[in-house]
C-alpha cells in the first residue's frame, strides 16, 4: 500500500520527519507548560547560594558529580526522591552532569551538614577513608565573589523574570540590601563551622569561598 511512498525519497523523508516531530512534541511539550514548572516549593537561589554555585561551576565539581536522581530503586533508596524537571526551573545552566565519579549531589543537603562539608572539602580522606576526591584548600583562602553573584541574580530577575522579591520568594532588593542579607546568611553558616581562620575573616567582613559553597550544598534538597 505504501510502496509509492517508499519509492519517493522526498515524501519518505517528510514522513519520517513528521513521525519524529510528533513523538518529540508529545514527550517534550508538557514540560514547557506553565503547570509543569516550577515544582511547588522550588525557589530561586539567594545571592550567597548563587556565589556558591558559581564556585561549583568554576571548580568543575560537575565533572565528577551529577545532580539528577533517576527513578530507580537503587537511587531513590540512596539519594531520596527522584528528580522532576520542574525542580530545575531556576538552574541556569542546569548541572545534571554526565559522569558520576562521586555520588549524586541533587539532595545532598538532606544528609550532609555544614561541619561535615568543612572537613570534607579541606581533606576528603579525613571523613571518608580512601576517598579519591581532590581537596579544595584554596576555598579556605579565596574570598567569594558576591558582586558577580548579585549581578547574576539581578540579570535573571530582569531578563528571565525569575521571581525574586515576590511573596514567599527570596528577596534581592538593592545591592546594599542584598549585601546585608548575604552577611546574615553567611553568619549562620560560619557559626556552624569550626575553623578559627574562617571566623576571623568573617569578623573582618570577608566571606571565604567555602562559606558560599556550603550555602549552596546545604540548599541542594
Ligand atoms: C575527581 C572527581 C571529583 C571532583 C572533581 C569532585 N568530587 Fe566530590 N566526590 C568525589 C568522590 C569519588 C566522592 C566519594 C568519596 C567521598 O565522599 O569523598 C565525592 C564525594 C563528595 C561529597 C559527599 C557526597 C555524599 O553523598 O557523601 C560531596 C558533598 C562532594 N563530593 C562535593 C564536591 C564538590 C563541591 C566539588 C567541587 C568543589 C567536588 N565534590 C569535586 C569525586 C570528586
Amino acid at each position: 500500500m505504501f510502496h509509492w511512498l517508499e519509492r519517493n525519497p522526498f515524501f519518505f523523508a517528510v514522513g519520517v520527519f513528521l513521525v519524529v516531530a510528533y513523538a518529540g512534541v508529545v514527550t517534550i511539550l508538557p514540560d514547557f507548560m506553565e503547570s509543569a514548572r516550577p515544582v511547588t516549593g522550588t525557589k530561586p537561589y539567594t545571592v550567597l547560594e548563587l556565589a556558591g554555585r558559581q564556585i561549583y561551576i568554576k571548580d568543575s565539581c560537575n565533572a565528577c558529580h551529577s545532580q539528577l536522581v533517576r527513578p530507580f530503586k537503587s537511587e531513590t533508596d540512596r539519594y531520596g526522591k527522584y528528580s522532576l524537571s520542574g525542580e530545575y526551573a531556576y538552574d541556569r545552566p542546569f548541572l545534571w552532569g554526565s559522569r558520576r565519579a562521586g555520588p549524586d549531589l541533587m539532595r545532598v543537603g538532606n544528609y550532609r551538614t555544614t561541619d561535615w562539608h568543612e572537613y570534607h572539602m579541606l581533606d576528603p580522606k579525613s571523613v571518608v577513608p580512601g576517598s579519591i576526591m581532590p581537596a579544595y584548600k584554596h576555598m579556605f583562602q579565596n574570598v567569594a565573589d558576591i558582586d558577580t553573584a548579585y549581578a547574576e541574580a539581578y540579570t535573571v530577575k530582569t531578563v528571565f523574570s525569575v521571581p525574586y522579591d515576590q511573596p514567599d520568594m527570596p528577596t534581592l532588593g538593592t545591592y546594599d540590601e542584598a549585601k546585608k542579607q548575604v552577611m546574615a546568611e553567611a553568619s549562620a553558616i560560619v557559626a556552624d563551622m569550626k575553623s578559627p581562620e574562617i571566623k576571623e575573616a568573617f569578623q573582618r567582613g570577608e566571606i571565604k569561598e567555602i562559606v558560599a559553597l556550603i550555602a549552596y550544598l546545604n540548599r541542594l534538597k
